[in-house]
């Protein structure tokens, strides 16, 4: 384990992919403020000593990446509401000697989506694929807006209908959970397809068939080189198709937000940041 870290960090396993420095930085230049933020590979063992450890030493934020959200929800001593919908803290901020743990993930989805990109969820038939945190993270955000329907379609099925049955006991109504091959949902059609799947991670075959792509708007909550989710929706008839970068960089300017107290203007970072990449 690393000593002595710096001020703000990225934690998580895998994360020398992560661009969190590259944002934050970016937003503290605007802030006009400097900030070190570094991103360091913590193993599930090593979290709640690492987490002690970097706020006794002047830390001020940590984000939490994969796969230790959950075991910063368990640690934190207060929760925001997203954290305690999803069980999930991707932000820890110290306070008065206790930690708080936040989740932006869902401010971040719905700002790109609706702020950024125009699209309305209320009243749309709306496929959600996956059921694992990422799915997890943005679908009560996503039922806040009254879409017309949802459905949530895994590989495993099981999964689908454990979140499906979950959220219909928590008063959102006619959530059905499906599995990706059931033969109900090759015959429904949606005007919005969110792929919450790691399935573009893995250079495996996409969750559903091209037909499904037709006039429907397609949201890839990943980025970079794991988006062919994306990729293959803007190649293969989609309407639209968005990627998840967006989403990324709106969760970081609220954890940046509930860190300083300063709502980052986001609009340089995402050109920046894009053209980095090349994408
Ligand atoms: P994350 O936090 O990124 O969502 P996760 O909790 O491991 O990670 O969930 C991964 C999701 O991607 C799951 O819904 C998984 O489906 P299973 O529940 O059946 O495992 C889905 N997934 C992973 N690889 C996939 C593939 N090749 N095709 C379809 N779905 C896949």
């Amino acid at each position: 384990m690393k000593k002595r870290l710096g001020n703000f960090a990225v934690i998580g396993d895998p994360v020398e992919h992560s661009l969190s420095p590259k944002i934050h930085s970016l937003f503290a230049k605007q802030h006009g403020n400097q900030i070190e933020y570094e991103k360091i590979r913590v193993t599930k063992g090593l979290f709640v000593a690492f987490v002690e450890d970097f706020f006794s030493n002047r830390g001020v934020g940590l984000n939490i990446t994969l796969p230790l959200k959950a075991e910063a929800f368990e640690i934190a001593d207060t929760l925001d509401e997203d954290s305690k919908s999803c069980q999930a803290v991707n932000t820890l901020k110290p306070v008065n000697g206790k930690l708080s743990g936040f989740n932006t993930d869902g401010v971040g989805f719905l700002t790109d989506l609706e702020a950024w990109h125009g699209i309305a969820v209320k009243d749309k038939r709306i496929l959600l694929l996956g059921s694992g945190g990422a799915a997890k993270g943005i679908v009560r955000p996503l039922l806040s807006r009254e879409p017309k329907t949802l459905v949530i379609a895994n590989r495993t099925h099981a999964s689908a209908r454990a979140l499906s049955d979950q959220l219909n006991s928590e008063n959102f109504i006619g959530i059905e959970g499906l599995g990706l091959d059931d033969t109900q949902l090759m015959k429904k059609r949606f005007d919005i397809i969110i792929n919450a799947t790691s399935a573009g991670h893995k250079n495996s075959e996409m969750p559903i068939d091209e037909d499904f792509l037709e006039d429907a708007i397609c949201y890839d909550l990943s980025y970079g080189p794991a988006a062919s989710f994306f990729r293959w929706a803007e190649s293969s008839g989609a309407k639209r198709s968005i990627d998840g970068l967006g989403m990324l960089i709106e969760q970081a300017a609220k954890s940046y937000e509930i860190w300083t107290g300063f709502s980052p203007n986001t609009e340089s970072v995402r050109a920046s940041i894009r053209n980095d990449l090349g994408i």
